[in-house]
């Protein structure tokens, strides 16, 4: 399972990238709208920073438009993948960006039947949203489960991309389930390295050589 970023905020993902683990990146309008920038530019530098791709999502309602939209944003750059929302028009935009030979992720998906219209149209990714599921109540897993199994069965070759994941066990369960591409914010990537036995036998190991040291110090 690929790993990538749900941010637009450069300094996030260049810490992250720095792991060598960052698969790609997921933008959305919100995100880029918490940059208080151009989003061009943000998107412009993001599309550099990674080797990995990058969704940037169309923001236009109209399928001719959202269409005329897509082909601009698949034209920042090879790593570009064009976001369409989970609607009439956007399955009409995406059929039409698909055909031209642009890499769609179908986002806001919310059921196992949307995930079956996304693949139908050939999509390079669909995104389901657990925790928002979570969030109304339902199972978010158990849509991402369903989702998969689905797409084993009926053979579709479109990458299942866990998203809107809020903690660690998401990635876990996420993996287990045969998700093909987790995104996470920042700080779930940040809690996924984390445990406190790391620190404690850390600390210990140092604590041991650092005695060694002064034995041998001693003794000389
Ligand atoms: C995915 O591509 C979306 O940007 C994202 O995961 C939404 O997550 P949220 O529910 O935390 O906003």
């Amino acid at each position: 399972m690929k790993l990538f970023l749900d941010t637009a905020s450069i300094d996030e993902i260049r810490q992250i990238n720095r792991w060598g683990v960052l698969g790609g990146v997921t933008t959305n309008p919100s995100l880029v709208a918490k940059e208080h920038a151009d989003p061009e530019q943000v998107w412009k530098v993001i599309l550099e920073e990674v080797d990995g791709p990058i969704s940037l999502e169309t923001t236009e309602l109209e399928a001719d438009a959202m269409y005329e939209q897509g082909v601009g944003l698949a034209q920042m750059a090879p790593n570009a993948v064009v976001k369409v929302p989970m609607t009439p028009d956007g399955l009409t935009a995406g059929t039409r960006l698909v055909k031209d030979g642009i890499r769609i992720n179908v986002t806001l998906v919310f059921s196992p039947a949307q995930a079956i219209l996304a693949a139908e149209i050939g999509a390079y990714i669909v995104s389901p949203f657990l925790g928002r599921v979570d969030d109304v109540a339902s199972d978010g897993m158990d849509l991402l489960r369903r989702i998969c199994r689905i797409y084993e069965v009926q053979g579709y070759e479109t990458n299942v991309l866990a998203a809107s994941l809020r903690h660690p066990m998401h990635v876990v369960e996420s993996a287990l389930a045969g998700a093909d591409i987790a995104t996470m914010p920042y700080a779930v990537f940040a809690q996924l390295v984390k445990h406190p036995l790391t620190d404690v036998g850390l600390d210990k190991f140092l604590q041991d050589w650092k005695a060694l040291h002064e034995e041998l110090e001693e003794g000389a």
